[in-house]
């Protein structure tokens, strides 16, 4: 297909405001899915995807659209929503000329409408603005048209409304694109140069590449380069997904598609990387290329230790698909062998655990996430601490902690209790500007450590459910932070260990000691149980001590009833573990490290 005909566009939205709807309502109407075939959201095509209704991997369709006789390609880039995936959005939008900007007629624009229209102008990105599910009884078109029209500075006029749902107002959204989005410009002369905008492992095919070409060409059975890392591959196929994946010719200037490789690593396909000719390659790579960083950390181990070998294949198998999962071998006293796994935010997290649980049968147990801490000690050496447990105990200069830029948008009325929430989170405020008299925007710079663990269910509490969130990486910052161990008779459990603002280690010193004090049965002998800052004890909490006879209630000389309650007392011993002299149950660590 000539550039000329071609249109790139993305559909970029807050979660929930209709996007994946409005896409496939797209490939119904474009003839590129049949009705009958349709199910909803033909392009999430993970169950858990389904299931929790985001999009966690990027997709690009082709779909044909006639303007006035005239035939063109569409090309729609499918965007991930969440905040954890930011990386990836931008190497989508950056495979793109358009973006739809869509807003839920009865919501409003939200905090990941303004982070991906950020995105999108930094991109160069031609943006359409559409009002979606204006089907809804509660929509307010008119007055969110005036917002966003404020944002973009158009027209009100000028934003379209459709519904995703009914199919109104898109075939005239879809002429708009042909019509507005410029067509791609490339060098067809020049050596080929492509960008990655996804990779995917599929079991039968080996990696899945999603590219999209700027200059030059790419053709069946020739060798291709990864700029950034100079290995060569044969492609073994190449293609468009329409929407399945289906073989052709070659792709030119502006032309999405796939390329199949027989790679069998997500990570040797990086999104962000430039595929070139082997043979003649291009000088330079396309730009925006950068490593996924994990940010979060968690030990991962399994509640039956046997299941360890299993873990680790799962793990190896999870990779293949997820370039930005990391992990290494790691022992604790308290939980056995397992993973120090890292992950690029909470919602990472999560899918990572679900899938190893779901998809691998894998009962698992993940430690308190935490932080990435750079530690300055004071003879000078540097020291990178993934694992609280881990924190240096000589003389610490200096610990730096990552910290982001969080967008909060609310309406007005909530300003007070989210400077309040965001103060206690060692916050500060760096901006503030009123979308509409009712609405407004907060920036803060706020460190990571406290926005991943329950401040986004503390900002939708605290605001009836009407803020939205969005956050990016903003470097670091020094802080004073302090490790607290918890010890049980004198033995620190590692898995407690906790790196903490010097002003809330009394508060989880008490917390857990207080939580393990409810959760440890009583043993033969006194055990205290001890929150401590290197060797200062901050709080201390006793259990006491009994005399346990399992016997006790067998009077009578009934020896198989004996044995019976023998045995089963073992039994139950294989699941204690040992902290120095104290038994301690498996599931005491489990309550402690879950609740709450
Ligand atoms: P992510 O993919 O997770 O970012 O969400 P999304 O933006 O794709 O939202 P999705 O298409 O899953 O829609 C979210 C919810 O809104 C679903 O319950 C849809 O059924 C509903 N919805 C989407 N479009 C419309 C619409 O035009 N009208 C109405 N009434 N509901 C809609």
């Amino acid at each position: 297909t000539p550039p000329e005909a071609i249109r790139n566009f993305c559909i970029i939205a807050h979660i929930d405001h209709g996007k994946s709807t409005l896409a496939d309502r797209m490939l119904q109407i474009t003839g590129v899915v049949e009705e009958r075939a349709m199910r909803a959201q033909y392009l999430d095509r993970m169950d858990i995807e389904r299931e929790r209704g985001i999009t966690i991997k990027s997709q690009a369709v082709r779909m044909p659209w006639e303007v006035e006789g005239h035939p063109y390609v569409l090309n729609m880039i499918d965007t991930p929503g969440h905040v954890d995936f930011t990386y990836e959005v931008s190497r989508s939008l950056a495979a793109c000329e358009g973006a739809v900007l869509l807003v839920d007629a009865a919501q409003g624009i939200e905090a990941q409408t303004l982070a991906n229209l950020y995105l999108a102008l930094e991109n160069d990105l031609t943006v359409i603005p559409v009002l979606n599910k204006i089907d809804l009884p509660a929509a307010q078109p008119e007055k969110y048209a005036e917002e966003l029209a404020g944002l973009i500075g158009c027209d009100p006029a000028d934003c379209f409304q459709v519904s995703g749902k009914t199919g109104a107002g898109v075939e005239p959204l879809l002429d708009a694109i042909v019509g507005q989005v410029p067509p791609p410009v490339g060098d067809p002369a020049a050596p080929a140069r492509a960008m990655i905008f996804d990779s995917v492992y599929d079991t039968y095919r080996g990696v899945v590449t999603y590219v999209r070409v700027v200059d030059g060409d790419l053709n069946p059975r020739e060798r291709i380069a990864m700029m950034s890392t100079k290995a060569t591959h044969e492609l073994l196929e190449i293609g468009v997904i329409s929407p399945e994946p289906t073989p052709a010719d070659g792709l030119g200037v502006g032309e999405v598609g796939y390329l199949i490789t027989g790679v069998k690593d997500v990570r040797q396909s990086r999104v962000g990387d430039t595929v070139t000719n082997a043979r003649t390659p291009a000088d330079s790579p396309l730009g925006g290329y950068r490593d996924p960083k994990p940010m979060v950390f968690s030990g991962l181990y399994p509640i039956d230790g046997s299941d360890y070998p299993d873990l680790r294949d799962a793990l190896d198998k999870l990779k293949l698909n997820d370039a930005a999962l990391v992990y290494e071998p790691e022992t604790s006293a308290a939980l056995g062998f397992g993973f120090r796994c890292g992950f690029l935010g909470l919602l990472h997290l999560e899918i990572v655990r679900e899938r190893l649980e779901r998809e691998f049968d894998l009962d698992l147990i993940s430690t308190q996430p935490n932080v990435v801490y750079d530690v300055t000690m004071e003879d000078g050496t540097e020291v990178v601490v993934t694992n609280p447990s881990e924190f240096p105990g000589g003389k610490v200069a200096d610990v730096r902690e990552p910290v982001v830029r969080a967008t909060i948008l609310a309406p007005s009325e909530f300003i007070g209790a989210i400077m309040e929430l965001c103060q206690g989170k060692r916050g500060t405020l760096l901006g503030m500007d009123y979308l509409s008299e009712d609405r407004v925007e907060m920036r803060y710079t706020l460190p990571l450590a406290e926005i991943v663990f329950d401040f986004f269910d503390a900002l939708k509490s605290r605001t009836r459910g009407y803020a939205s969130l969005d956050y990016e990486p903003a470097g670091d910052q020094s802080a004073d932070l302090v490790k607290v161990d918890i010890l049980l008779q004198g033995e620190q459990v590692d898995a407690f260990s906790a790196i903490v603002h010097k002003d809330r280690a009394y508060g989880y010193g008490v917390m857990m000691a207080g939580k393990l004090k409810e959760l440890i049965p009583r043993q033969q002998f006194e055990v205290p149980i001890q929150a401590a800052v290197g060797a200062r004890v901050i709080a201390r909490e006793n259990i006491r001590a009994i005399r346990k006879d399992v016997l006790a209630k067998c009077y009578g000389g009934d020896i198989s009833r004996k044995r019976k309650l023998l045995e089963k007392q073992k039994e139950g011993k294989k699941r204690m573990k040992m902290v120095g002299r104290v038994e301690v149950p498996q599931e005491a660590f489990i309550a402690a490290l879950t609740s709450d």
